[in-house]
């Protein structure tokens, strides 16, 4: 009742701003997604609310990446890949050793301060594997020594589930430990029903400078251990990463100049002013690639990183806000 009572006045919004009469039989052998351009990848970057987002857009991938602001001053570092493909993602927390949580063994570690875990600029790929699987690749630094913390592969769900619902996770969600070595640690989880897989692999292409002292849980119920461990006076070490996952059906992303009329023609209101600045914001300005990113052919999606999916309700009522400047082809 109150979320209609709030909606009610944005829908009247919307009906009056979106004057434009709009001819619905169309042709629509049109439509070229753009994104088959692998050189020319969708890519920005957003730091807000403590965390750093790197959206990453490409022919075989689509992502939201999240690390923990450079200026966080929250002693865990929290890495998330998130995915559109099937709302999936994966989760890991990365704790110091002075975390009680960590399970660094005790001849290991000196208490070491605060640790930075950063994504490396310009590091992120798209990837392929076996069996259809699809996700990101790229490297991120270490500036200290950090303990594998809760770790959730699958679902932004249940993800979110562990991160806004009191720390709470059901072990049908847990992972396994499928490989691992010095230099080389791979987890992976099915999905519930079994028909799909995903994968994280993580990467020490310099051992002198980092290796893994990974291995099984003790019992069936207690965590993985995965310890990174730097070696004697180095200050910065490169992981890379790989997370691949076998959901699909997103279809391809939408760009800017399909998505978007090419003149504004809307009446001034505070609405339609709002969506004429996005219109003349589109050739560069960060906004209107806000929105590129939601757009795909088979849907429009609910917003990142919580809200990669499609809700039907939420997509009629963004749809006919920016009716006034979408083509008509993306509406359709
Ligand atoms: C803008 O819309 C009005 C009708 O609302 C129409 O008469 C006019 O031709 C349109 N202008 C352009 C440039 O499409
Ligand atoms: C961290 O930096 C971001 C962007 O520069 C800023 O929005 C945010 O307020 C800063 N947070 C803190 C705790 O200083
Ligand atoms: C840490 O402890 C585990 C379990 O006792 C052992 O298997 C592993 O080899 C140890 N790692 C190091 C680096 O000592
Ligand atoms: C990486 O990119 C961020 C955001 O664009 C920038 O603030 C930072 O200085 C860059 N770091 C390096 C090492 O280039
Ligand atoms: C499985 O999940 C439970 C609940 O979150 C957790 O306590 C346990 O450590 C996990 N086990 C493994 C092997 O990850
Ligand atoms: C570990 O498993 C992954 C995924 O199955 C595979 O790609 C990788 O080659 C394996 N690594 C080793 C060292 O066996
Ligand atoms: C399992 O779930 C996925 C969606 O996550 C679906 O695409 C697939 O068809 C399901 N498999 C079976 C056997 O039901
Ligand atoms: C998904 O990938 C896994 C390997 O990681 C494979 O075992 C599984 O059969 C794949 N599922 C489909 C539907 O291709
Ligand atoms: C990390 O642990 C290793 C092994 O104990 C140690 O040699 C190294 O100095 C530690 N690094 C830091 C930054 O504390």
């Amino acid at each position: 009742m109150n979320e209609f009572s709030l909606l009610f006045p944005l829908i009247l919004a919307a009906l009056c701003a979106a004057k434009q009469p709009f001819n619905y039989e169309r042709d629509l052998s049109f439509i070229q997604p753009e994104i088959n351009d692998l050189s020319d990848p969708l890519t920005y970057f957003v730091d807000v609310a403590g965390y750093e987002n790197t959206i990453y857009r490409d022919g075989v991938t689509s992502a939201q990446l999240l690390f923990s602001s450079s200026n966080s001053t929250s002693m865990i570092q929290r890495f998330i890949a998130a995915f559109p493909q099937g709302n999936s993602g994966a989760l890991m927390y990365f704790l110091n050793s002075d975390d009680s949580q960590a399970t660094f063994n005790n001849t290991v570690q000196q208490p070491n301060g605060r640790l930075a875990v950063k994504l490396v600029n310009n590091s992120l790929a798209s990837a392929r594997g076996d069996y259809n699987m699809n996700g990101i690749r790229g490297s991120m630094t270490f500036n200290n020594n950090a303990s594998l913390g809760v770790t959730i592969l699958g679902s932004v769900r249940a993800i979110r589930d562990y991160a806004e619902g009191y720390y709470h996770m059901d072990p049908i969600f847990n992972y396994t430990l499928v490989n691992y070595s010095s230099s080389q640690v791979t987890l992976r989880r099915a999905w519930i029903n079994g028909t799909f897989n995903m994968i994280v692999t993580l990467t020490s292409s310099d051992t002198s400078k980092l290796t893994f002292d990974a291995y099984p849980p003790a019992t069936s119920l207690s965590p993985v251990i995965c310890n990174f461990i730097l070696g004697n006076g180095v200050t910065m070490a490169t992981v890379d990463f790989l997370v691949l996952f076998n959901e699909s059906s997103i279809g391809p992303g939408i760009d800017k100049k399909h998505l978007f009329l090419p003149a504004p023609n809307v009446s001034i209101s505070a609405l339609d002013q709002a969506l004429t600045d996005l219109y003349n914001d589109q050739t560069n300005g960060l906004p209107a690639t806000e929105v590129t990113f939601l757009t795909h052919t088979s849907k429009f999606l609910a917003g990142g990183w919580r809200f990669l999916t499609y809700f039907g309700r939420d997509d009629m009522y963004s749809l006919r806000l920016f009716m006034a400047l979408l083509q008509p082809e993306a509406i359709e």
